[in-house]
């Protein structure tokens, strides 16, 4: 997309490194893209709003409500976020990413965050004392797994007079990470390949009411389809029974045992150049279910249980030229555990998750893993949102796919 048509929207708090944001809304203006200019009201005791419009070509905001005098009435803090291709926090206070990690939405700037659902950065910019502070430090991990990104702040001379860590980044480098994002948002480097991805529970039938299933919410496979999309991939999502809609482009096929997601995969998988089995297929299914419902006549009762084939292992048998990836979830022996399935199920790479982990695994926005890749090497994800990791799960997969081209 050309830079005319994206729209970055600079929030400007109050830092003492505010003046140096002039320097950054021209470089980004010049280069084409459409700026706009949100300060706080302690920023513009810094500087002067007349700055940021006379070089962004466009008012700067301050106010959540002003009189609107158009015709065309609308609520100004949803449309500056619709508008917005990436959120840039510079610099960024204490106080807004103490406001941003605790939802707390008082004013413009921190109504937009919340509002945005384009890629929010923060560059960070404060004494020394104050960045070190635990509080901040945890609400800094807080929105980094929420998926924002926060960037460290350079060590140096501060203007408070004292010297250490707390310093904005250089302008160059802070132009330099904003571009990078928004090349990345149009890099089409999966176009022309076709992605397989597995995603949801199974549900077992135990009666025609019952069923046992697990806890299994589907966001990670769903957020692997989406990027996998996004990056121009065409799509097939096969999905059990989950509460999420179906991501843009991307072709749904539901499913809801082991045997029908195994069927669905086993006829997709020719199509497809990249498989991702991303599901919490049930081990077990009953061996047979009743066809009316059980009555509770007896004190117990007891399931005749069958082992359900292993998709995965079944794919990646028949995998040929195409690249495979699983999941382990494990509570335990995590590493050993991962990377005998990945040999096991002739993988080409596997996501294992340590589900003991507080923000890791089943039923939560967040997860933890390593990657584990069939040439040996590894690569550990901290806390991160599941639409992050799906970034860095399709990284690897582009990776390996370059590699095997040598
Ligand atoms: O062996 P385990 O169940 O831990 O392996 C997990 C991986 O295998 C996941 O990618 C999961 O989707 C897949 N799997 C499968 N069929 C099963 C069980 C798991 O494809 N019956």
């Amino acid at each position: 997309m050309a830079p005319s048509h994206k729209t970055i929207l600079i929030g400007i708090s109050g830092g003492i490194a505010a003046y140096k944001v002039a320097e950054l809304v021209s470089r980004l203006k010049k280069k084409g893209y459409q700026v706009e200019v949100i300060m706080t009201e302690s920023a513009r005791q810094l500087v002067a709003p007349l700055t940021f419009s006379t070089l962004s070509g466009r008012p700067v905001r301050t106010e959540m409500f002003h009189e609107i005098v158009t015709e065309h009435v609308e609520v100004e803090h949803i449309s500056m976020a619709d508008r917005a291709d990436l959120m840039v926090i510079v610099p960024a206070t204490a106080n807004i990413i103490g406001k941003a990690a605790n939802g707390i939405a008082d004013d413009l700037l921190s109504t937009v965050i919340m509002a945005a659902s384009c890629p929010v950065m923060y560059f960070p910019a404060m004494n020394t004392r104050m960045w070190e502070h635990p509080v901040l430090q945890e609400n800094i991990t807080k929105l980094r797994s929420l998926g924002y990104e926060v960037i460290d702040p350079d060590s140096g001379f501060l203007a408070c007079g004292t010297s250490g860590k707390g310093r904005l980044g250089s302008i160059d480098s802070i132009e330099a990470k904003i571009l990078e994002t928004l090349e990345k948002q149009d890099r089409q480097t999966l176009a022309g390949k076709t992605v397989l991805v597995s995603a949801g529970p199974t549900r077992e039938p135990v009666d025609p009411v019952r069923y046992l299933t697990n806890r299994s919410s589907g966001k990670m496979g769903y957020a692997i389809a989406a990027a996998a999309s996004k990056r121009g991939a065409e799509v097939v999502l096969v999905s059990g029974p989950v509460s999420l809609s179906v991501p843009t482009g991307v072709k749904r096929i539901s499913v809801e045992t082991a045997l029908e997601m195994q069927a669905a995969m086993a006829e997709q998988m020719d199509q497809a150049d990249i498989v991702i089995m991303a599901a919490a297929v049930a081990d077990y299914r009953v061996a047979k279910p009743a066809t009316e419902k059980i009555k509770k006549d007896d004190e117990e009762m007891s399931l005749n249980l069958v082992k359900n084939p292993d998709i995965l292992s079944a794919l990646g048998a028949r995998k040929g030229q195409r690249i495979v990836v699983g999941f382990a979830a494990e509570t335990n022996d995590l590493k050993a555990n991962a990377l005998s399935k990945l040999k096991k199920k002739n993988l080409n790479m596997i996501v294992a998750n340590d589900v003991t982990q507080a923000g890791a695994g089943f039923d939560v926005d967040t997860n933890i893993a390593v990657i584990y890749r069939d040439n040996g090497s590894s690569r550990e994800i901290p806390l991160t949102s599941k639409e992050a990791l799906a970034e860095i799960i399709l990284d690897e997969i582009e990776c390996n796919d370059k590699e095997d081209e040598r």
